[in-house]
C-alpha cells in the first residue's frame, strides 16, 4: 500500500502490530566463558591473543548477563519491549561444536526463553552470532563444508529443545563478516587472510544457513525462519560514470553476494569474476539449499559507503562531489538515516521479498555520566532519525514489520573492545550496574507510542 502525503510533513507510520525490540548477542554479552560446561569459542581464542582487541579486552566476563538475565530481562520488561533478540551460543549447546550435547547449556537458554514468554516478550532467537566452536576451527572452520553440515545438526538439537517455544529463527548474523573480517582480512576471529578460504567460508555460511532452515522446520513446522544480512548503503563519491560502477560493484560484492544466492539461486556473475573465484565449493544442489523461501528477512543498517573509481581525480567528477563530512559515531561510521529508506527502496525492488525486521540499528557515542545520568541526545538523534527514514521506506511500500535496537546494553564490540558503547542502557563495566540512558527513556516512549511520535 502506498500512503499519499498531503503536502505536510507527516507523523510516521508504523503499521499495526509493529514489533518493537532490542537486540544483543552472546559472545557480547553473556560472559561465563568457562561456566555451565561451555567450550571455547573462536572469540576467545582470539580475544586472548595478543593484539587481536583494543586494550586486549575479552569477553570473558562483559556485562556478566549469564547471571544476570533476569535483571536484564526486567529491564526489558519496563522498556515495553515485544520483542528480544539474542543469540545462542554454539560452544554452550555442543561444546565440541558436533557429537556431544550439553544440557546445561540448552537449559541456560530454556529459563531465558520461559522468562522472556511469561513477559510477553517474543523471542528472536539467532543461531550463530560468530562465536564458533575451537574444535570446528581446528577442523578447518567455515572453509569446510563439514562446518555447514555440523551447523545443520546443531540447528536440530536447539530446534528439538527450544522450537516449542521459539517461533522466530535468524539462522546466520551477518556471513559477509563472517567471511571477510574471520577469513579474508583476519580482524575478527579466527584471524586468517585468505581469499580463497573467505569466499569458501561465505559460501559454507550461506550453505548452513539453507540447512538450518530445513532442520528448524522439519522440527517445527510453524517454525518463522530468516537470516540476517549486513546492509550497508553504497553510495557513489559522484555521478561518474566510474564513481557509479565503483559503488555498484561494493554492492555486488558486499551486498547481491548474500542476497542474489537467497533469492535469486545464483551468485552475482560480474563480482564472482572479480574475484576470480573458481566457485569450486559450490556443489550441484547447493544454490538450491540457499534459496529455501524465507518467512522474514534480517537487516543490519548502520551507515553508508562512499565509493570512488581510484583513477579519478575530483577534478574530472561532476559536481556535487560527496564527502564523507557527515556527523560520525565513535565507530567512525557516519550518519546517514536516508540510507535505509534507499537500501530498502531498492531491495524491494531488485527481489520478492519476505517481510523485513530491521535486526540491528543503533550508534556508539562517547556517552558520559553526569550526576548518574546519561544524556545522550546523539543516540537519540541517530534513532529518531533512522526510525523516520524507515517509516518512509515503509509508506513507499516497503513491509517492515520490526525494528530492534542494537544494542540493549553497552558491550564487548569486537576487536574495539569495551571501549564503543552501543547500549540505550549503560553498563559500568567496575560494577555491572545497568544505567538507563536518555536514549532509553526515549525508546521506551517510542515502543508505547508505535512511533507515532518520532515526527
Ligand atoms: C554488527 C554486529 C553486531 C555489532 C554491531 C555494531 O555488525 O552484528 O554484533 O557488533 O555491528
Amino acid at each position: 500500500m502506498h500512503l499519499v502525503y498531503c503536502g505536510v510533513m507527516s507523523a510516521s507510520v508504523f503499521p499495526p502490530g509493529f514489533t518493537w525490540g532490542a537486540a544483543t548477542a552472546s559472545y557480547q554479552i553473556e560472559g561465563a566463558v568457562a561456566e555451565g560446561g561451555r567450550g571455547p569459542s573462536i572469540w576467545d581464542q582470539f580475544s586472548h591473543s595478543p593484539g587481536r582487541t583494543l586494550n586486549g579486552d575479552t569477553g570473558d566476563v562483559a556485562c556478566d548477563h549469564y547471571h544476570r538475565w533476569q535483571e536484564d530481562i526486567a529491564i526489558m520488561k519496563d522498556l515495553g519491549l515485544q520483542a528480544y533478540r539474542f543469540s545462542i551460543a554454539w560452544p554452550r549447546i555442543m561444546p565440541m561444536g558436533r557429537g556431544r550435547v550439553n544440557q546445561a547449556g540448552l537449559d541456560f537458554y530454556s529459563q531465558l526463553v520461559d522468562e522472556l514468554l511469561a513477559n510477553d516478550i517474543t523471542p528472536f532467537a539467532t543461531l550463530y552470532h560468530w562465536d564458533l566452536p575451537v574444535a570446528l576451527e581446528a577442523d578447518g572452520g567455515w572453509p569446510f563444508r563439514s562446518t555447514a553440515f555440523a551447523f545443520a545438526d546443531y540447528a536440530e538439537v536447539v530446534a528439538n529443545h527450544l522450537g516449542d517455544r521459539i517461533k522466530s529463527w535468524l539462522t546466520i548474523n551477518e556471513p559477509w563478516v563472517v567471511a571477510h573480517r574471520g577469513y579474508i582480512d583476519g580482524t575478527h576471529a579466527p584471524g586468517r587472510t585468505s581469499l580463497e578460504d573467505g569466499l569458501a567460508a561465505a559460501h559454507h555460511t550461506m550453505l548452513a544457513h539453507g540447512y538450518a532452515a530445513q532442520a528448524l522446520r522439519a522440527a517445527h513446522s510453524d517454525a518463522k525462519v530468516g537470516i540476517v544480512i549486513n546492509s550497508d548503503n553504497m553510495v557513489p563519491r559522484s555521478d561518474h560514470r566510474l564513481d557509479r560502477l565503483a559503488a555498484e560493484q561494493a554492492h555486488e560484492s558486499m551486498t547481491r553476494w548474500f542476497y542474489d544466492p537467497i533469492f535469486l539461486a545464483s551468485y552475482p556473475e560480474d563480482a564472482v569474476r572479480r574475484y576470480g573465484w573458481d566457485m569450486g565449493p559450490v556443489f550441484d544442489g547447493d544454490l538450491t539449499a540457499i534459496s529455501q523461501p524465507l518467512d522474514m528477512l534480517g537487516v543490519n543498517y548502520y551507515t553508508r559507503k562512499i565509493h570512488a573509481d581510484p583513477s579519478l581525480d575530483d577534478a574530472e567528477r561532476p559536481q556535487p562531489i560527496v564527502e564523507a563530512d557527515l556527523p560520525q559515531t565513535t565507530m567512525g561510521w557516519e550518519v546517514y538515516p536516508q540510507g535505509v529508506t534507499d537500501f530498502l527502496i531498492r531491495l524491494d525492488r531488485d527481489y520478492d521479498l519476505p517481510p523485513i525486521y530491521i535486526t540491528e540499528n543503533g550508534a556508539a557515542f562517547p556517552d558520559e555520566v553526569v550526576a548518574g545520568a546519561i544524556h545522550d541526545a546523539d543516540r537519540i538523534d541517530y534513532l529518531e532519525r533512522h526510525l523516520r527514514a524507515l517509516a518512509a521506506a515503509i509508506a513507499a511500500g516497503v513491509d517492515v514489520r520490526g525494528y530492534f535496537v542494537w544494542s540493549l546494553l553497552d558491550n564487548f564490540e569486537w576487536a574495539r573492545g569495551y571501549a564503543q558503547r552501543f547500549g540505550i542502557v549503560r553498563v559500568d563495566y567496575d560494577t555491572q550496574e545497568r544505567i538507563w540512558k536518555d536514549s532509553a527513556h526515549r525508546y521506551r516512549r517510542i515502543v508505547a507510542a508505535n512511533g507515532s511520535d518520532v515526527g
